[in-house]
């Protein structure tokens, strides 16, 4: 099995440049591309204080640091990804644009390079079959902070060999990250429990059961979990999550999937969560507090 050396990641933003990162801390050589120099400074700097963070906590040696630092290399021509051995894409949740760049990456790359896409909520079909390489084509579904979720979904869609998914789990593993596989289906595993689950706490703000507070605190307090679904949603962006709704709802046409019109309404206003500063809760203020959704 030929070794997977040099990465290539597509789109330099919170997940692209998430990803750069623990392949750099894992040894792998990381490119990271994107279309604008200041983009990419965005992500250099966010690595930076990511990786400062760890050293700080003790997960990580300055020297480690320094290490993955100088692993790193920040390109904007997508002609240098040429010789790498695994493309991981994690650019807008556009197809157009991910197959434009799919397209040009297949005459670019050598036959053993196995392209694989971060995408939440869209087939990898829909992204293989415009390459000449369906084998070395998956899934490969990062989680929020990226350098802290330690699971990766592997997804085989159809054609995928199994060789490229043995060679995707190794590299998942030497990130120290736990790879699970799912089939090519929209949403995958978690964000197929995940998305309803975050929609329904939506649609209980607005039939008014409880407070958006509150609904965080039961959920928080009453079955453990780490966020509340109101702050989660704030967390995963709500345009992000109303366009991963969006196509969820149009593959399986299930009224559980469809974003609730407050998300839209919220989406429209400008309030997409932490990204923009305001969501389900305002962050200007320290603790945040609930916004007036005039409900
Ligand atoms: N890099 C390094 N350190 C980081 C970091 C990062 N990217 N992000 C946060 N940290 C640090 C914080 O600075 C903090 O340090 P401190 O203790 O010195 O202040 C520490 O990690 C803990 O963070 P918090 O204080 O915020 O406390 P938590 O214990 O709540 O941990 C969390 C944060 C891991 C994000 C936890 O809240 C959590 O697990 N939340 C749920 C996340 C989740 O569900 N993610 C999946 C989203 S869905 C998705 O990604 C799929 C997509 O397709 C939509």
């Amino acid at each position: 099995m030929p070794t997977i050396d040099t990465i290539g990641v597509l789109g330099c933003g919170l997940m692209g440049s998430g990803i750069a990162q623990v392949a750099a801390q894992a040894g792998y050589r990381v490119l990271v591309r994107d279309t604008a120099a200041s983009q990419l400074e965005k992500g250099r700097i966010s690595i930076g204080k990511s990786t400062a963070k760890l050293v700080e906590k003790g997960k990580l040696s300055a020297a480690d640091r320094e290490a993955a630092l100088g692993r790193l290399t920040f390109v904007i021509d997508l002609a240098d990804l040429a010789g790498c051995d695994l493309i991981i894409e994690a650019v807008t949740e556009d197809l157009a644009l991910k197959n434009e760049l799919w397209s040009q990456l297949d005459r670019l790359c050598p036959p053993h390079t196995i392209f694989s896409s971060n995408t939440s909520s869209l087939t990898i079909a829909a992204m293989a079959a415009g390459t000449s390489r369906r084998d070395r084509f998956a899934g490969l579904h990062f989680f929020n902070p990226v350098p802290l979720m330690p699971l990766v979904e592997v997804v085989r869609s159809i054609g995928t060999s199994q060789e490229t998914i043995d060679r995707l789990f190794g590299f998942v593993r030497r990130m120290e990250k736990e790879p699970v596989v799912a089939r090519d289906s929209s949403g995958f595993i978690v964000n197929l429990l995940l998305v309803p689950y975050i929609l329904d706490a939506i649609r209980a703000v607005e039939r008014g059961v409880a407070s958006v507070s509150d609904i965080d605190t039961a959920m928080r307090l009453g079955a453990s979990h780490p966020m509340g679904p109101l702050t989660l949603a704030d967390f995963v962006g709500l345009d992000t999550l109303a366009r991963i709704g969006d196509i969820m709802f149009d593959e399986y046409r299930e009224a559980r999937y469809a974003p609730p019109p407050l998300l839209r309404r919220m989406v429209t206003a400008g309030l997409y969560g932490r990204k923009s500063g305001q969501g389900f809760y305002d962050y200007a203020k320290d603790p945040p507090v609930p916004v007036e959704l005039g409900l």
